[in-house]
């Protein structure tokens, strides 16, 4: 287990430990809050992290990490900056039976950042193995050493063994982080400092004590978990936490209380809005949300497709401002039927819908390739099912093709689009309005007429 962390100090600290789905950006915080040094984060796989753009969200004022698909992998904000550790790996203990290994990747990672290293281990089956590892490990020139005094195959029910993490605390000159103690040792604030005395180690990471109730770090004690889960989910909404993982989290704070009426008002929640209304933030939840909107809105307004230019299209696709409003078709007709119908009967490969949906705002958007070429609208939806409608219908307009409107039945509306040739190569390119029934002569990108704002649905 491999971590990156920032300019940190291992003496005397209070640690949230690596936890995965649990020590997502809300949790971080709200450990901050209550007292924690360092936080670290959720496991991050380094080959995907890799992979990802760092990315400024500037309506959650966050710096996200994002992957090719457009999920985002990793989410922090300036708070927690010079606090936080990135824990890189998913060896997990497998690795320890790899002193070779860990040496190698430890050395290649000192030599390699100018910021300090830690490593987190379990303990082997003999204390001399365990000795003998740390010196190699310490031999690195990491700045700390996290030990979970349990061996590999050891759950969490069985004893951790303070005695072999004081035996390496004694053996070792670096920080010896000591962690494993949640519930029979650690309860409560005080009992933090007195795991830390039993282990004579520098520090003390705690996981699940503090996943259960965050507010062990907090000196004055425990506060109440109804009081701890609102602050929790205040944050899961103001930096749009999946709520997903929002659920998962506050399940693991519920606990016992998971058959309670809240405990099943939150299990039967499909959204964060359910969420916060389970708990009594609906009001919260519809303020936090216009708040964020209007931010967003704000930023949109400031880029070139919603100011409404025109934006030079090098991509191939052909683009229209268009959106699928279901009150103007037909109650059985949709876009992808006629598409789909029109594909079979000329005999083409059925339509493939390519969708993203992009972090900033979780809206979709996707690109319908159909006899070689794509198609796609530069307006956002909502959901996968509307971005691939309006994809479709950029496809059926641009090709002159009916669609399934209302009222459509214009044959001379389609002949004439029929008839537009490719006229024109060196003429104007970006001109050509998103107006429904208008042809889209070239790859370009049409923007939005009064009809379709590319700010509809803000
Ligand atoms: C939900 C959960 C997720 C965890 N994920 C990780 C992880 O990603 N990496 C890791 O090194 N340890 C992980 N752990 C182990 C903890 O960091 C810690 O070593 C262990 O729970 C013992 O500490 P405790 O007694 O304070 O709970 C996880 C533990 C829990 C409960």
């Amino acid at each position: 287990m491999i971590e990156h962390s920032l300019s940190l100090c291992y003496h005397n600290k209070l640690i949230l430990a690596p936890m995965v789905r649990v020590g997502t950006l809300p949790m971080r915080l709200l450990a901050l809050d209550y007292g924690a040094d360092i936080v670290y984060c959720e496991e991050l796989i380094d080959l995907k992290m890799l992979q990802c753009k760092r990315v400024v969200n500037e309506v959650l004022s966050t710096v996200d990490f994002v992957a090719p698909d457009d999920r985002v992998v990793f989410r922090t904000c300036k708070r927690e900056q010079s606090r936080v550790v990135f824990q890189m790996g998913g060896m997990g203990a497998a690795l320890l039976s790899d002193p070779d290994k860990i040496e190698k990747i430890l050395s290649t990672l000192v030599k390699g950042t100018r910021r300090p290293v830690t490593c987190k281990i379990r303990i082997l089956p003999s204390l001399e193995d365990t000795l003998s590892l740390v010196k190699r490990i310490e031999r690195t020139g990491i700045a700390a050493v996290a030990v979970h005094g349990r061996k590999r195959e050891e759950r969490p029910q069985h004893p951790v063994s303070c005695e072999a993490i004081r035996a390496i605390a004694e053996t070792l000159s670096i920080p010896v982080i000591a962690n494993g103690g949640s519930h029979d040792h650690i309860q409560e604030y005080l009992d933090i400092e007195d795991f830390r005395q039993a282990t004579a180690a520098s520090s003390v990471m705690v996981a699940r004590a503090a996943m259960w109730n965050p507010s062990i770090f907090l000196k004055e004690g425990l506060r109440p978990l109804e009081e701890v889960m609102q602050k929790y989910i205040r944050y899961a909404v103001q930096y749009e936490n999946h709520y997903t993982n929002t659920k998962y989290c506050l399940c693991q704070m519920l606990r016992e209380q998971l058959e309670s009426p809240q405990g099943r008002l939150l299990h039967a929640a499909q959204s964060s809005q359910e969420i916060c209304e389970a708990f009594g933030l609906g009001a919260f939840y519809e303020e936090m949300t216009q708040e964020l909107n209007a931010r967003r809105a704000e930023f949109l307004a400031r880029t070139p497709e919603a100011a409404g230019e025109p934006a030079e299209d090098t991509s191939g696709i052909i683009k229209m401002a268009v959106k699928f409003d279901r009150r103007a078709y037909s109650p059985q007709i949709t876009p992808k039927m006629c598409l789909l119908e029109w594909c079979r009967r000329e005999k083409l490969a059925q339509p493939v819908y390519d969708t993203v949906q992009r972090p900033l705002d979780r809206l979709f958007c996707s690109v319908v390739t159909v006899a070689e070429q794509k198609y796609q609208s530069t307006l956002w939806d909502k959901s996968k099912k509307l971005a691939e409608q309006a994809a479709a219908i950029v496809c059926l307009r641009s090709r002159g093709l009916p669609e399934g409107r209302l009222g459509e039945e214009s044959p001379s509306l389609h002949k004439r689009k029929r008839e537009a040739p490719d006229q024109d190569p060196g003429g104007p390119r970006a001109q050509e309005s998103a107006v429904p029934g208008k042809l889209c002569k070239k790859p370009f990108v049409a923007l939005g007429s009064g009809e379709e704002s590319p700010l509809e649905g803000w």
